[in-house]
C-alpha cells in the first residue's frame, strides 16, 4: 500500500510499566530526555522510525486519568500496549484495563494493529510471552492484527522486533 508519512499511535499500559522508557528508545539521540519522571495525566512525543513520523500519546497508567486517553482513541491509527511482565500481581488489571480498552467504541469496529511488548523480560520471575498472552486471553482478538514481543527497554532488546512488525501493520 502506500506509505503513510504521519501516524498517530497511543501508547497504553499501567503505571510503572515502561511506556516512557520505551518512547525514549525510539526516538533519535538528539530528542532523548536524560531523566524520565512518572507521567502524569498525558506525554504527547513526537519522533521519527524507519521514515515515519510517529505522534505517541502516552497515557500515564492512573485510571483516573481515563476520560482524558479516550479523546484520544479515535484518531488513533495504531496501539502500543506495554506490560510488566514480572507485576504478576497486577495481571489481571491488566486485563481489565485491556478488556475496557477493546470495548470502547472508538476501538471495537475498528482494525487497527495492536502491539504488546511484553515488557522487563530481564527480570527473574517475569512471564513469558506465551504466558502473557494466555492470562490476556490475545487469541480472542480476531478483528485486529497483533503481536506480542517480550522487552528490555532499558537496553532496547526486543524494541527493534516490536517496532519493525507495528511499522508494518500500520503502513
Ligand atoms: P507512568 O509514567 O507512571 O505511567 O510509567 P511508565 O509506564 O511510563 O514507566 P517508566 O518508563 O517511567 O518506567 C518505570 C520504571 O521501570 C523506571 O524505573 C524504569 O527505569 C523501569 N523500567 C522500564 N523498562 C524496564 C525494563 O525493561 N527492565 C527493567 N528492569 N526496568 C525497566
Amino acid at each position: 500500500g502506500i506509505k503513510k508519512k504521519e501516524v498517530k499511535i497511543l501508547i497504553l499500559g499501567l503505571n510503572n510499566s515502561g511506556k516512557s522508557t520505551i518512547v525514549n528508545h525510539l526516538k533519535s539521540e538528539e530528542d532523548k530526555v536524560l531523566n524520565i519522571v512518572p507521567t502524569v495525566g498525558l506525554n504527547v512525543e513526537k519522533f521519527k522510525y524507519h521514515n515515519v513520523g510517529f505522534t505517541a500519546f502516552d497515557m500515564s497508567g492512573h485510571g483516573k486519568y481515563r476520560d482524558l486517553w479516550e479523546h484520544y482513541y479515535r484518531e488513533s491509527e495504531g496501539i502500543i500496549f506495554v506490560i510488566d511482565s514480572s507485576d504478576t500481581l497486577r495481571i489481571a488489571v491488566v486485563r481489565d484495563e485491556l478488556d475496557i480498552l477493546l470495548q470502547h467504541p472508538d476501538i471495537v469496529t475498528r482494525r487497527i494493529p495492536i502491539l504488546f511488548f511484553a515488557n522487563k523480560m530481564d527480570l527473574r520471575d517475569s512471564l513469558s510471552t506465551v504466558k502473557i498472552a494466555t492470562i490476556l486471553g490475545l487469541e480472542r482478538i480476531e478483528d485486529k492484527p497483533w503481536h506480542i514481543c517480550a522487552s528490555n527497554a532499558l537496553n532496547g532488546e526486543g524494541l527493534q522486533e516490536g517496532s519493525e512488525w507495528f511499522t508494518q501493520a500500520i503502513c
